[in-house]
């Protein structure tokens, strides 16, 4: 069904976000993407690892799980965390919402992944945990466009 899948735990520990968005990208770089599209995918992964650490588990420590596939030429990356969840996902999603005015958080994590993601999908119960899902495609470069009309035609390779 998917072209290629892996899974990642980790504490939620700061110090493992740039694990987490280096690992991502690691993986991310079999569809060949732009530097862009995987600053993009970096920068996704980025803030939601880190509304994981510190909203999910807020000053306690938990697990962090990532999952993603690659189907075709689109990469998705699934990130839940089993913390405190949240309330009002339709609120969440508001550019500048915050719950945490007070650490200086700018709210605009979610905005920032819709924006750099083709999709973004927010799972939450309350209580119970998030589940974040986010599905990006990388287009295909020219030159492998070029290649396949080539091949179309009728030409070598
Ligand atoms: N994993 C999570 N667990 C619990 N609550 C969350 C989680 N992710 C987001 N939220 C809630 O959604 C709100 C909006 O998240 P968003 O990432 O957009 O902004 P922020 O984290 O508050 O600020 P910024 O991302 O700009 O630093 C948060 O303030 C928090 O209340
Ligand atoms: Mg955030």
């Amino acid at each position: 069904m998917y072209d290629n899948e892996m899974k990642l735990e980790f504490l939620s520990k700061s110090s493992n976000e740039a694990f987490a968005r280096i690992t991502i990208a690691a993986f991310a770089s079999q569809l060949d993407p732009t530097i862009e599209e995987l600053a993009d995918i970096k920068t996704a992964v980025s803030e939601a690892v880190t509304n994981c650490i510190i909203h999910g588990y807020e000053d306690a420590e938990g697990i962090i799980k990532i999952k993603a596939r690659l189907i075709k030429n689109t990469i998705e990356i699934e990130i839940s965390d089993t913390g405190k969840g949240i309330e009002n996902v339709e609120l969440a999603r508001k550019p500048l919402y915050t719950t945490k005015a007070n650490l200086e958080r700018s709210g605009m994590g979610f905005t920032i992944m819709e924006s750099f993601m083709d999709d973004v999908e927010i799972d939450s119960v309350f209580g119970l945990g998030t589940k974040i899902i986010m599905k990006k495609k990388i287009k295909k470069h020219l030159v492998e466009l070029k290649e396949e009309e080539f091949a179309g035609l009728g030409g070598v390779g």
